[in-house]
């Protein structure tokens, strides 16, 4: 067989070294060595060969707007949203279009290619909604995007929410999302889990709802989800995004939590770098760090992931659209700091948000969909240790970014190796 492409002498995540061949846009051979014609051949050298990375939150309809009109003075989740509030009435279509697919760009040269991003659907002009329908067919060839349907200013609280949520799905909005906690009642919040969760099951829709994203240890919408979960028949297809008040429940509480969500398959995506900047902020100290409880849950068996949320926005001023960004302060923050942790950290911004996104052909294997990224690393710990360049990101069997490696060797004779690589575990 005739290959387009051959990535050679890539080390794989489990330290085999291999030959990728890709032809018509799939994996047709991984093999210690494939020595035929192809279109192209890339030489690894040894480097990290990594399925794409996966980001299964984010904001794309306001990143890169930091600044307009203005910065969020108290750092907290309820001022960004009040600012977002500020900017939405001077959103263009041509601008949306613009900041997210610069932002597309940004992704790409990362090896990001798979992003579900959530859509302000409070608006009733629908315009982010329309501009990111057009932003997820212009980037398809290379970049998979899914759009969840999302009431910020609250399915009940915001009077044209309920309507508008709708109209977006119909427009062909892919999942349903809402935001409970923001509801002005408890009560009201359970109610939008339950009719939210039933216009998904009505449809055939993925559910992706922010849930409990306050330090309020009362705040136990995820509960409610995971019953909805279940009693619609929706097991597999929920995500819980955030989750931050499990940070400060009732152990004894979360001792029940976890086995209902881990019954009902709904999934939890903490948003890392979000999530510690934007909690706490009411603390003196102790001052909780507001991320949900990560190796719990992984211990529960349940499926957890990790978002980037936000970049340049009304609630985040960094951000790079680098997974390994993400992963890192992920790992951090919950301490998963043992190799096989670490590991793990990786895999759920790759293949884990790639099963939360319900991704089909995704990974490494033969017959799969040819995207790949290689890093300027040795191995997954290295990498996030590092979080080097791309060297090259090939999306759907096509080469969609390069950069030349940046070999920084010591002047020192018999010192022959870049400094900063293979000191890691692997
Ligand atoms: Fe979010």
């Amino acid at each position: 067989m005739n290959f387009d492409l051959i990535i050679k002498g890539g080390t794989l995540a489990d330290g085999r070294v291999a030959d990728i061949g890709i032809h018509g846009g799939r994996i047709a051979a991984i093999e210690p060595h494939i020595d035929v014609d192809a279109g192209e051949v890339i030489d690894a050298a040894g480097d990290l060969v990594a399925p794409p990375f996966v980001d299964p939150h984010f904001h794309m309809d306001a990143t890169l707007s930091y600044g307009t009109p203005r910065i969020n003075a108290s750092g907290t989740l309820l001022e960004g949203i009040g600012l977002w509030g500020e900017l939405k009435p001077l959103l263009t279509h041509e601008a949306v279009k613009e900041r997210a697919l610069a932002y597309c760009d940004w992704a790409v040269s990362m090896g990001l290619l798979a992003i579900r991003t959530h859509v302000d659907t409070c608006d009733d002009r629908l315009l982010a909604v329309e501009a990111l329908l057009d932003v997820k067919k212009t980037v398809a060839p290379y970049l998979d995007l899914q759009l969840v349907a999302f009431p910020q200013d609250g399915f009940y609280r915001d009077p044209t929410a309920r309507e508008n949520t709708v109209r977006a799905l119909a427009l062909g909005i892919d999942i349903v999302g809402g935001i409970p906690h923001f509801e002005r009642t408890m009560e009201d919040g359970r109610r939008s889990v339950t009719e939210l969760c039933e216009i998904a099951a009505e449809r055939g829709l993925r559910v992706d709802m922010h849930c409990d994203e306050t330090d309020d240890p009362l705040s136990r919408h995820i509960e409610q989800l995971a019953y909805e979960t279940q009693r619609l028949g929706l097991q597999g297809r929920v995500n819980g995004s955030h989750l931050t008040s499990m940070h400060s429940m009732d152990n004894y509480y979360v001792s029940k939590l976890l086995p209902l969500m881990a019954e009902a398959e709904v999934s939890a995506v903490p948003n890392p770098l979000i999530n510690i900047v934007l909690q706490g902020r009411h603390d003196s100290y102790p001052k909780r760090r507001g991320m949900t409880r990560v190796p719990e849950m992984l211990k529960a068996g349940i499926r957890v992931g990790f978002g980037q949320d936000c970049v340049l926005d009304p609630w985040y001023s960094l951000g790079t659209a680098d997974m390994l960004d993400v992963a890192f302060m992920g790992l951090h923050v919950a301490q998963m700091t043992s190799p096989a942790d670490m590991r793990r950290c990786f895999d759920m911004v790759t293949s884990e948000n790639a099963a939360i996104m319900g991704l089909e052909a995704y990974g490494l294997a033969v017959g799969n969909i040819a995207s790949l990224v290689v890093l300027d690393a040795g191995n997954p710990i290295e990498a996030l240790r590092l979080r080097p360049d791309r060297l090259c990101v090939v999306s759907k069997g096509q080469v969609v970014s390069r950069k030349a490696r940046n070999d920084s060797r010591l002047a020192i004779a018999g010192r022959p190796a870049s400094v900063r690589r293979r000191h890691t575990a692997s």
